[in-house]
């Protein structure tokens, strides 16, 4: 049998931090061996919010490293830019036809982006659809994803199945996948660990930056079992193992943020040495990315051919 297919993408918006690691970063690697996959980096997604080309080139070149760092294999996954690909923007346009503006309005990404701004740019609008695209064009079985990028999976399946059915049958329909455990990583303030919350610790923090995010993780005065400080442990160490401390230890918040600090830098640290060594070298990082990039070409001009074919356009 075949081995299944996975894909995901990720924008260049800057430095990772635990909760995407946990979330979603880590399964990458977990997949890899079993599965053939597909990863890229989503610049054309990102434009959408990024409008300066120094920063969109640092946070490439950025994203590029964090995930040679994390252990992504080039042997075993073809790992990508969107952008080199121009068969994901031309797909979109296609499924731009077939898909309603009350459908995309019915997103929770377009009605929060709306919420705060109605002057929305039509790329925000229509970020479904190019992720879609991005999705369809490799046969993916499973898309793994943070519990935020759900709906946009299956709104990927909405838009292969009305294709199918006005077409016939040309995209298989993926499914998401959420790690259950971790579908929400809390940050240091016990709210979900975001970017945009200021809780967050990063991937490749150093040792005085793990320091000072945990010493500054909220705890409540009640003496007991500090549960911010418990749920960002809890990543690393299994409940069996850290309940027992953590009982032992109640209301010794000092002590066990202490004990979080040791654990997270022994984490980090193998990762953050990692990404130096690839940082030394970064003409062969971008030669890996080209290399990932001719392949994925391939597939994608393949199945763009078979997309033509179906809605009429090819006539030689
Ligand atoms: N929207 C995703 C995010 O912000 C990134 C992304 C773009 C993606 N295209 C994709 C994820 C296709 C999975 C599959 O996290």
């Amino acid at each position: 049998m075949s081995k299944k297919v996975f894909l995901s993408g990720v924008q260049p918006s800057g430095k990772p931090h635990i909760g995407n690691y946990f979330g979603a970063l880590k399964q990458f690697v977990d997949l890899q061996n079993e599965h053939d996959g597909y990863v890229f980096i989503a610049d054309y997604h990102a434009l959408h919010s990024l409008r300066n080309a120094k920063e969109m080139k640092k946070n490439i070149i950025s994203v590029l490293l964090d995930y040679l760092a994390i252990g992504l294999d080039p042997e075993k996954v073809t790992f990508f830019k969107q952008s080199d690909i121009s068969e994901h923007t031309e797909l979109a346009w296609i499924f731009d036809t077939i898909t309603t503006m009350p459908y995309l309005m019915r997103a929770h990404a377009f009605k929060d982006a709306e919420a705060k701004n109605k002057e929305i740019d039509v790329g925000t609008f229509n970020y479904p659809v190019l992720m879609a695209a991005d999705i369809l064009l490799y046969a993916p079985d499973v898309v793994p994803v943070g519990a935020d990028q759900k709906q946009h999976v299956e709104i990927a399946r909405d838009i292969a199945e009305k294709f199918n059915h006005t077409y016939g049958e040309t995209f298989k329909l993926p499914e998401p996948m959420i790690v259950k455990d971790v579908a929400v990583v809390l940050g240091t303030d016990g709210k979900k660990m975001s970017k945009s919350y200021g809780n967050t610790i990063p991937l490749f923090a150093s040792y005085d930056e793990i320091k000072k995010c945990v010493m500054g993780i909220v705890t409540d005065s009640g003496g007991g079992i500090p549960q911010n400080v418990y749920a960002i442990h809890n990543l690393l160490r299994p409940a069996s193992e850290l309940l027992p401390l953590y009982e032992s230890k109640a209301g010794k918040y000092k002590e066990l943020k202490e004990m979080l600090i040791e654990d997270l830098e022994k984490f980090i640290a193998p990762l953050r040495t990692r990404r130096k060594e690839f940082e030394k070298d970064i003409p062969k990082a971008l030669k890996i990315l080209k290399e990932g990039s001719g392949k994925a070409k391939k597939i994608a001009s393949l199945k763009m051919k078979e997309i033509r074919e179906k809605i009429g356009v090819k006539v030689y």
